[in-house]
């Protein structure tokens, strides 16, 4: 199968007066898993038509191996598009869906048997070739759709959210399904979804897309580590990062909100002065929130709520007239009602100023 890598510049969509891409600029190696992830609305959908072909884009350009592709119909594109809604033909057979492209081509007749058979071994659909779409399962419709992309042995495969339509307990296996068969074919892949799960699973790079603009792209690590802004510091993980809006104080690294007050020495060593009286956001993920003595406390709150999950417990705090989440473990005593300290590691901090990541 020839594969090759994806190159993104400057790419801009509007429909009417709607600006729904800015300037969008990524790459994708040969042979890698990239997943561009945001919610819904984003423009996702939109930027796989533009690489498709399906949609002209306002500025910029699309690329593979370097030769531009922009300007050629869809059909000259050899990219291969995996429908949300799988789109089979419902009167025709698994063989006919996955061979009809191959058929429009006018490939001979061994070499289609040979291509779907192969596609359908590799997806363990083999025993399914002469069955209708409607008499297959969920997730064996949605590997005829991949099937079908793969008998075109396209340069690039693009998913719009494959597997939005299967039950969560089939989405889970198709997910490990799909990282699997990426190993296996080796393919150049850009993948969409609005799951932040499913990036952080199968994303080998990750590109979070809002409001028309990329707002970081790395590694599922550097994303969940490392969030650029407050938008990815939410957007990614679950439950939710705690997200405190405060001030530092204006002659000590001390940031106070409501009733909580956190030491920032450690955290802002290199210069806070510069911050100084400065509105910030702190981020902390739940279970990165401790309950400690009364010494070393950022705050007192109130467990208001427990939600038991059985591997581990999801406590809901009041503090002051902000609510925050804490993560701990199935064995930890906790009361609803109860009074705690809470405190955390200064390292394990996020703090954002002015709508960037600052450490
Ligand atoms: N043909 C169109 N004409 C006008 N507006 C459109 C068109 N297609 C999409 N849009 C708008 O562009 C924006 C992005 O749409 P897009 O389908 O790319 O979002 P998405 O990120 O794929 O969302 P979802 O996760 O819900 O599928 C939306 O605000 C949508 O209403
Ligand atoms: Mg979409």
């Amino acid at each position: 199968m020839t594969i090759a890598s994806l190159s993104i510049q400057n790419l801009s969509k509007s429909f009417g007066a709607a600006k729904v891409l800015e300037e969008i600029s990524f790459e994708v190696a040969d042979g890698e898993f990239c997943v561009l992830l945001g919610p819904s609305g984003c423009g996702k959908t939109t930027l796989l038509r533009l690489v498709a072909g399906l949609e002209e884009a306002a500025g910029g350009t699309i690329s593979l191996d370097g030769q531009r592709i922009d300007d050629l119909p869809p059909q000259k594109r050899d990219v291969a598009f995996v429908f949300q809604s799988y789109a089979l033909y419902p009167h025709m057979s698994v063989f006919e869906n996955m061979a009809f492209s191959l058929r429009l081509r006018r490939l001979p007749e061994r070499e289609i048997r040979q291509r779907v058979g192969e596609a359908a071994r590799l997806l363990e659909i083999d025993g399914q070739l002469e069955r209708k779409p409607q008499e297959l399962s969920g997730g064996q419709r949605q590997r005829v759709a991949v099937g079908r992309a793969i008998v075109r042995q396209p340069k690039i495969f693009l998913f719009d959210e494959p597997l939005s339509n299967l039950d969560a307990s089939l989405r889970g296996t198709m997910r490990v399904e799909l990282a699997r068969l990426h190993r296996k074919l080796r393919a150049t892949i850009l993948y969409i979804t609005h799951d932040q799960a499913e990036a952080m699973t199968l994303g080998e790079k990750i590109v979070v897309l809002h409001e028309g603009r990329i707002q970081q792209l790395g590694s599922s690590s550097a994303i969940y580590h490392r969030p650029a802004n407050p938008f990815v510091a939410r957007f990614v993980g679950s439950p939710q990062m705690n997200l405190i809006e405060g001030r530092l104080d204006e002659k000590r690294a001390v940031f106070r909100s409501g009733g909580l007050e956190i030491d920032l020495s450690g955290a802002l060593s290199e210069g806070w002065e510069g911050y100084a009286g400065e509105a910030l956001t702190v981020g902390i993920r739940p279970e990165e929130l401790l309950f400690g003595g009364r010494d070393d406390a950022w705050a007192r709150a109130e467990v208001e709520i427990i939600e038991d999950l059985g591997s581990d417990r999801f406590v809901h705090l009041r503090c002051a007239d902000m609510e925050l989440l804490a993560r701990v473990p199935a064995h930890a005593t906790v009361n609803r009602g109860e009074i705690i300290h809470l405190t955390g590691k200064p390292d394990r901090l996020h703090l954002f100023y002015q709508g960037k990541r600052l450490r």
